[in-house]
């Protein structure tokens, strides 16, 4: 058998891309509801503009999302009949914490997320839970400026307590953060930063990646504490960064592309910040604000396993402007690469690349890898009869398993399972679209909020059944 015995077969998804009911169950509002979509989507993750509540008339998709919040046992019935043995979802801090300093967390979150742990259960499905994907309370990024306030370590810390409490025994594996990488990209989605007039970003966003590096490590230690049995793992947006070309300024360039990502993993899965990051700190004149306690709670509560997602390789030039032009993708823009293919919004398409990036966390860190994020953003054409033949996401997702399964049969790596992303159509997080669709369920919604919200199966259901019922021996 090529996958092995017990291999977490599934599909992942994020609160604020599906969940909506925004103002339901007592919750408060989060950075990610007051994003707007389409080309002002990332304005303000530079601080460009200050969008902190909701401007009248303005459509935003992560209020209604796709109703998941009333529809997860129709949803999560349809995982089960897929043979899903993992679904991965995150908590909305602000269904817990409404605003996210409080002392007593709001018992209708809890509830709502303890029948959804409870109805996955019910059908043979392992819940493997984010605590943030990508979400801060409004309050806490307009009280405390976010996560660059060490404030938040200790809220952090209380959410993780009552999580790991009140859901012992009905979940076992946990994801800190959600792509804490995305920090340095999308500083306002990834961590609620704001910049102030004149600040430094780099300093800031640093800052706020050290707050959540110690609050990671802290919950490892809490959710051990509480339950041995947890698996506790750091989440990275992957992708291995090739050179444009083999000149040395090239191969430096991608070296420290890659460096710049690991640095997150390499804390979270090593104990401490490796030499390169401190100098980088240090010549920079960044004071992160490590203290000995930090240390010594880094040092001591490393993950139990490593999760990521992959879309795409990367490309980089020393020198970009001898390369053709930027190549998109999952907010790490690099230059074109002219052996792959993209998809509909440019990003590369590099299944051999999925292999190498498999190999080369594998090798940095010998821990046991978990593939939480994989799929492909596409248009989906729903015909006359309903029908909606996505063979460009099987294909997509057969070559991407093909890759997986050769690490793991040919390179002798050691993974978990395999959650691929969206396994229902939901919000894109780049653009706030809807019509950027993932999943082999479609849902009846539009870019600007209307339809049904009814579901349905794609061609992509029964094929993605069929790898599952197989172990993945059967790629159709
Ligand atoms: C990952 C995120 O970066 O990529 C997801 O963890 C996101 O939240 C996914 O949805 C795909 O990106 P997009 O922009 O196509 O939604």
């Amino acid at each position: 058998m090529p996958f092995p015995e017990g291999f977490l077969w599934g599909g992942a998804t994020a609160a604020n891309q599906c969940e909506g009911a925004y103002d339901e169950g007592g919750r408060g509002l989060a950075n990610v509801d007051v994003i707007p979509h389409g080309s002002e989507r990332n304005d303000v993750s530079r601080g460009l503009r200050r969008m902190l509540d909701f401007e009248p008339g303005y459509y935003y998709p992560a209020q209604t999302g796709i109703d998941f919040y009333h529809h997860y046992r129709e949803d999560i019935e349809l995982f089960a009949e897929m043979g899903f043995k993992v679904f991965r979802l995150s908590i909305a801090w602000t269904r817990i914490f409404p605003h996210g300093d409080e002392e007593t967390p709001n018992e209708e979150g809890l509830a709502f997320y303890e029948d959804v742990f409870r109805c996955c259960r019910a059908h043979g499905i392992e819940p493997l839970v984010t605590i943030t994907h990508f979400d801060c309370p409004i309050h806490l990024v307009k009280e405390y400026g976010a996560w660059r306030n060490r404030k938040l370590i200790d809220f952090y810390k209380k959410l993780v307590r009552v999580l790991f409490t009140r859901y012992k025994g009905l979940v076992r594996w946990w994801i800190t953060f959600n792509e804490m990488n995305m920090i340095l990209h999308r500083p306002f989605m990834g961590a609620g930063i704001v910049l102030e007039p004149g600040e430094n970003p780099l300093a800031a966003e640093y800052r706020a990646a050290h707050n959540e590096l110690v609050a990671s490590a802290w919950a490892v230690k809490i959710a051990h504490e509480i339950d041995p049995e947890n698996k506790v793992g750091c989440m990275l947006a992957a992708g291995s960064y090739y050179p444009y070309s083999c000149r040395p300024e090239d191969v430096r360039a991608a070296q420290l592309k890659n460096q710049e990502n690991y640095f997150f993993v390499d804390v979270q899965s090593r104990g401490y910040y490796p030499g390169y990051a401190a100098k980088f700190l240090e010549h920079e004149g960044i004071d992160v604000g490590m203290t000995d306690e930090d240390e010594k709670i880094l040092a001591e509560n490393t993950v139990d396993f490593i999760s990521f997602s992959y879309y795409s390789s990367r490309c980089i030039a020393g020198d970009p402007s001898i390369a053709g032009g930027v190549a998109e993708g999952n907010a790490f823009a690099g230059v074109e690469n002219p052996f792959v293919r993209t998809s509909d919004w440019g990003w590369i398409i590099d299944p051999l690349g999925f292999r190498i990036t498999i190999n080369d966390l594998w090798d940095r860190y010998q821990k046991p890898l978990f593939v939480v994020e994989n799929g492909l953003g596409a248009y989906d054409e729903v015909k006359p009869d309903g029908s909606i033949d996505d063979d460009y996401r099987i294909e997509y997702l057969r070559e991407h398993i093909e890759a997986m399964r050769d690490a793991i049969e040919e390179d002798g790596v050691e993974m978990l399972g395999y959650t691929t992303w969206g396994p229902i159509d939901l919000v894109s997080a780049g653009s706030g679209e809807m019509e950027k669709r993932y999943g082999f369920i479609y849902v009846d919604r539009d870019n600007q909020g209307s339809g049904t919200l009814a579901r349905s199966k794609k061609k992509s259901f029964s094929w993605y059944k069929q790898v599952i019922a197989t172990n993945g021996k059967d790629l159709g």
